[in-house]
């Protein structure tokens, strides 16, 4: 690896943003300061490349901009999706824009879709391009977590045990549906962390016949309630029931007169404050970026696995969502299995 006089990085975050992702943009600026690197970060994700220079897109960072901000979610540089990004045009924009700056390398810090536009941009603009992978979705391949991933299964289930204690009081039933996007893994750890009775994604529930599949949840859960005067709670990932999950609460209810409440847990998964393994990682991540960048890496994302740093091509980051563990799934069956022969 070559190592390489960096003057000037450019940091932005893009997509849906991620806890953590503050403390990431604190660590890669404390470690560029230490090294007297210029940071210059770029407001409203791939737009702050593209847009008109009369609204104000970047900003020269400074180590009181990332002062007290470790703790909490959301961007300093806010965030969105670009498409843009997408268009010959728009790539060629961006490009301009990094070498009227002086930009020697970017990391963007977001999902796929993200990391898609840093991929496009190396036909345009030949600076470094750095990825630190930060969604909730956790669908990154090469990396054991995301950033973001931990504290939004932490706010899905204190928000699910709110609705057991409920759900308890009552014996309803409440089908409760997560982020994720196409991937199940906020899906699968909150429903076996919230001892969920029936866990429904992409990996175990495939909807070939949605009439049979309804017909089939609807005899399940009425032999669970059979005999026991019970909560039930069914997590479900966001995109699988066809035509939503309030539409599957309002069909169970019409086909087998089943009453229950349908709850789109939705955006409060992307906030809060980051738990301490997402403050951790983003750190670690921050530092490791600006480290690839000195040592000459490109086109590269920073990842962990089994807690050590390394590197994945950018390009197999993303070519597959990462699936969730087999080991996961199996384990819901065989609670399911367990809690079916179980009398209480
Ligand atoms: O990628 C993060 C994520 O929160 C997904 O889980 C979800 O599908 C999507 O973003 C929602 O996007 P938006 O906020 O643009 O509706």
């Amino acid at each position: 690896m070559n190592k390489i006089k960096i003057k000037r990085i450019g940091i932005l975050t893009s997509g849906g943003d991620a806890p953590g992702m503050n403390a990431a943009i604190r660590a890669f600026v404390l470690a560029a300061h230490h090294y007297h690197i210029e940071v210059i970060g770029f407001y409203h994700g791939y737009n702050g490349l593209i847009c008109d220079e009369s609204i104000a897109q970047s900003k020269n960072l400074t180590l009181s901009d990332v002062n007290g901000i470790i703790h909490r979610g959301g961007t300093i540089l806010k965030s969105a999706r670009c498409p843009q990004m997408l268009t010959q045009q728009g790539l060629e924009q961006a490009a301009i824009t990094l070498n009227d700056k002086n930009i020697d390398a970017l990391v963007v810090i977001g999902g796929d879709g993200s990391f898609n536009g840093l991929l496009a941009l190396k036909q345009h603009w030949h600076g470094q391009s750095i990825g630190i992978p930060g969604t909730i979705d956790n669908d990154l391949d090469g990396t054991d977590f995301t950033i973001g991933f931990s504290t939004a299964v932490n706010t899905a289930i204190e928000a699910i045990d709110k609705i057991r204690d409920t759900a308890d009081a009552f014996e309803r039933i409440f089908i409760v549906e997560l982020m994720g996007r196409h991937s199940g893994h906020i899906t699968f750890n909150v429903g076996i962390a919230c001892a969920a009775e029936q866990v429904l994604s992409f990996e175990n529930f495939c909807i070939d016949d949605q009439q049979a599949k309804l017909v089939q949840l609807a005899s399940e859960i009425k032999a669970a309630k059979e005999n026991r005067h019970t909560s039930y709670i069914i997590v479900i990932a966001e995109n699988l029931w066809p035509d939503g999950t309030i539409n599957l609460a309002k069909q169970l209810n019409q086909i087998a007169d089943i009453d229950c409440t349908a709850c789109v847990l939705g955006h409060i998964q992307r906030g809060g404050s980051p738990v301490p393994k997402d403050r951790l990682l983003a750190t670690k991540m921050g530092v490791a970026a600006l480290q690839a960048i000195i040592a000459g890496e490109n086109q590269i994302m920073i990842a962990e696995q089994h807690s050590a740093i390394c590197y994945i091509p950018l390009e197999q980051a993303i070519k597959h969502h990462k699936r969730v563990s087999q080991r996961l799934v199996d384990a819901q069956e065989n609670i399911l299995a367990l809690t079916a022969q179980t009398q209480y």
